[in-house]
């Protein structure tokens, strides 16, 4: 496969501008190494192409929207039907409505919905609805789970160096030091640790959130029925954080895929597809607590957003979900991602890498650690270095990927799967070599 070409003066100049003008030259925490950087100019299906014309196999695919792929045609059309129409009005709207009911009928526990923009605001709004249910305050929430990032959301997350469970480290600066108590941290897929810190705060616990497929790491058999039982035993609100599942390991979403059914969930990325769309769904005795008719009880919950069930957005959601309920769809998107999991699987062990691809046919990647990876510290036990060497060479080869996830798409064939084992390949010849 071709190296990367050389940088056009149009995409040097823009990369440059970005550092000017954008803290660290980036949109967020995805960047590159200066001499892999790029400006992406366009998508179509399965590949982007930067302003220099290289083309990539996308697998970061907007950090997980894409499901169908870049500017699928479905979505295009209906995005550009709507748009004579206006863009948004603060007010209901046919599509919004539409898109709900869709909602509702695929997601078991959903019997209501609240749209909002972005999946951060969804878990965000979901925590707050646990809370005015139960009139408790704390959360608990699993280390290594990632719900965004509010304050509550970004506690042990991601810590270098993790507390004892059930101390929270904060991911972030600028947090309230006083939030730090509002959150409990338990072990993901460890039912006992997490069971006896439930029992021992049920008193103060307002809800307890968790990414039901924690990044890449999949539940072991009897954690989320586990969990669904000793929530239920204390009444605390269980939350999926379904921004990354919704849509994806099922149309019902991971507690179709996994057969536990939450109170309330968190919905975005496939939803709006992509655009900025998200949703709390839950059962509808708490999701009355948005009724604005309760403003006066004391139980309403205050959320308004200027583009809540923006019909833009909504149009592109709906004509997501409906390419994603025609007969067939899971099952293609399942084969090309087992075919690429296990190309993975069988490289890592032709090049004696300590590795192992872990997660969903629809979303994995290798962690390259010959540990258990069964929760946050098995990941964290991984190396690091060969993980970004990974990442690199992989772009260099033209084959672009998120650092820590490998998102499947419908619009990727077996083409793409063969070329990008082929850069996977060379990747770890070199990376053995060196
Ligand atoms: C599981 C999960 N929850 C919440 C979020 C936050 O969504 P957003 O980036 O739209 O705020 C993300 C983002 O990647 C996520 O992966």
């Amino acid at each position: 496969m071709p190296r990367r070409r050389v940088r056009s003066i149009e995409e040097q100049r823009l990369l440059e501008k970005a550092k000017r003008y954008l803290p660290g030259g980036t949109l967020g925490n995805t960047r590159f190494a200066d001499d892999v950087a790029f400006v992406v100019k366009a998508g179509q299906g399965s590949k982007v192409v930067d302003m220099s014309g290289n083309e990539y196999i996308d697998y970061l695919l907007g950090s997980g929207p894409m499901i169908l792929g870049h500017a699928h045609p479905a979505v295009v059309t209906a995005v550009r039907e709507y748009l004579e129409r206006g863009s948004t009005y603060f007010t209901l709207n046919e599509p919004a409505i539409q898109l709900a009911e869709a909602i509702c009928q695929a997601v078991p526990c959903a019997e209501k919905i609240r749209f909002c923009s972005t999946g951060s605001e969804a878990t965000f709004f979901a925590l707050r609805t646990a809370r005015t249910f139960t009139k408790k305050d704390k959360i608990l929430k699993f280390e290594g789970g990632y719900h965004g990032s509010h304050d509550y959301a970004l506690m042990s997350s991601s810590p270098n160096v993790p507390k004892d469970f059930p101390q929270a480290v904060p991911d972030s600066a600028g947090i309230p030091r006083v939030l730090e108590d509002q959150v409990l941290i338990a072990p993901f897929n460890d039912l006992d640790t997490t069971s006896a810190i439930i029992e021992r705060h049920h008193h103060e616990l307002g809800g307890v959130i968790v990414e039901p497929f924690q990044r890449i790491i999949t539940p072991r058999p009897g954690f989320l029925p586990g969990l669904r039982e000793v929530t239920q035993r204390f009444a605390i609100p269980l939350i999926f954080d379904e921004v990354v599942t919704g849509f994806r390991l099922a149309w019902g979403g991971a507690q179709e895929y996994y057969g536990v059914v939450p109170d309330l969930a968190a919905f975005g990325k496939i939803i709006g597809g992509g655009y900025p769309l998200s949703a709390v769904v839950g059962r509808a005795d708490m999701m009355e607590a948005f009724n604005p008719d309760r403003e006066v009880s004391g139980d309403f919950i205050a959320q308004t957003g200027t583009l809540n069930g923006n019909p833009v957005a909504a149009v592109a959601g709906l004509a997501t979900l409906q390419r994603l309920k025609q007969d067939g769809t899971y099952r293609q998107l399942f084969s090309t991602g087992r075919a690429l999991h296990q190309g993975l699987t069988g490289l890592l062990k032709q090049y004696g890498i300590p590795g192992q691809v872990v997660g969903e046919d629809p979303l994995f990647d290798v962690v390259f650690t010959d540990g258990p990876v069964n929760d946050y510290r098995g990941v964290l036990t991984q190396n690091r270095e060969l993980l970004r060497r990974f990442n690199s060479e992989l772009l260099t080869r033209g084959i672009l990927k998120g650092s820590s996830k490998m998102y499947m798409s419908v619009a990727h064939t077996s083409t793409d799967v063969e070329q990008t084992l082929a850069a996977v390949q060379e990747s770890f010849a070199v990376m053995t070599n060196a």
